[in-house]
């Protein structure tokens, strides 16, 4: 079945379920995302007519799928979820445009693997509202325009370099998620402490905060590892002892590098002599899938200033080596590209 049912959805963040914000004022952060995309919610509600279609761009776990059932829950219009792998064949996406009803939410996560006759079929039910649909076989074969309700296609992807144009031409409205700021990271901190009904300390929240790589759900999982830590080594508070202490049992540094990430900087340090590096050669040195590396690893190391995407591939730079405490290959500056 093409529909996955909302729950199904939750399950990647397990029991997140009661900590997902429902409603926009509840969606910390992303100040400026938030502020134009209430106006356009507004306005369409005004109208009575379906929001544009919204284009999602970010890394996992930042809150994409989660602002797509806010946005309908907004809306007051019904959400139907599915992802493109899910969709094989076109008759599984015209199966649920058949279904949509007016201003529905639809939401398709990783657009980024749409087959092409789906896409196809997509670009006409996103511009015209109408289905094609083909009966028939050989010269015999007719082409069936059929209507649908105007309804909101969400997208979202972690890769918008893999959608093509003529797809992301068609979305009226995108939204870039940047990592969230120290700041909306205490309050999602202290937010989901509150829903889990444990007791934080200002200077443990900040702490936490400063360790989840900018990121709500690595925040949340971190929350319940702590809540775990301060129930069983602790007085039942999340303080900063607890936190100081479950970071280095988790392998969690200051910066929020987990053991993987620093697995990889000292790959490309040791092994690759600081790079350039390929993403797949990297992805293969550490035994992760280079999607994974792609994702979720690489975007924060970039952001962190740890690593820089170059022409001919990965390459570390000077604070990586700082971080790691490693001397630095003395050719390794000239291949910088700065
Ligand atoms: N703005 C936010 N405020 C508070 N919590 C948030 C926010 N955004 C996301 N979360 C929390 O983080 C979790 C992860 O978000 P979500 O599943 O929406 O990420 P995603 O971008 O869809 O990730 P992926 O690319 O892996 O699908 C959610 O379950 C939710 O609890
Ligand atoms: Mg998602």
């Amino acid at each position: 079945m093409a529909v996955l049912h909302a729950e199904e959805t939750f399950e990647e963040d397990g029991k997140d379920v009661s900590l997902r914000p429902r409603r926009l004022d509840e969606f910390l952060g992303q100040a400026a995302l938030k502020e134009n995309l209430s106006v356009f919610i507004e306005a369409a509600k005004a109208r009575n007519e379906s929001l544009d279609h919204l284009f999602l761009i970010g890394p996992p776990g930042l809150g994409k799928t989660t602002l797509a059932q806010v946005v309908a829950n907004e809306l007051g219009v019904e959400f139907k979820v599915t992802s493109a792998p899910a969709l094989e064949k076109p008759k599984d996406l015209a199966g649920i445009l058949t279904t949509v009803t007016e201003r529905t939410v639809f939401f398709i996560d990783e657009i980024h693997r749409l087959k092409p006759a789906i896409e196809e079929m997509l670009y006409i039910a996103m511009e015209d509202y109408e289905l094609d649909w083909i009966i028939g076989q050989g010269p015999s074969a007719r082409t069936l325009r059929i209507p649908i309700p105007p309804f909101t296609l969400v997208g979202a992807t972690t890769k918008a370099g893999m959608v093509s144009s003529p797809l992301i031409s068609r979305f009226g409205i995108t939204c870039r998620f940047s990592f969230y700021e120290p700041r909306d990271m205490q309050a999602i901190v202290r937010r989901s402490a509150g829903i889990l009904g444990v007791p934080v300390d200002e200077d443990a929240a900040a702490l936490l905060a400063s360790g989840a790589r900018g990121t709500p759900r690595v925040v949340n999982r971190l929350v319940r590892r702590m809540r775990d830590f301060a129930q069983v080594l602790g007085a039942g508070r999340i303080s900063r002892a607890v936190v100081k202490d479950g970071f280095r049992k988790l392998e969690i540094d200051e910066l929020g590098l987990e053991r993987y990430d620093r697995e990889i900087l000292k790959t490309i340090a040791e092994k690759y002599g600081g790079g350039p590096v390929g993403a797949e050669t990297l992805a293969i040195s550490v035994g992760e899938s280079v999607d994974t590396l792609e994702d979720y690893y690489e975007p924060f190391l970039i952001q962190t200033g740890f690593i820089q995407r170059t022409p001919r591939g990965r390459m570390l730079t000077p604070a990586a080596y700082d971080h790691l405490g490693l001397k630095r290959n003395p050719d390794a500056n000239d291949r910088l590209l700065f």
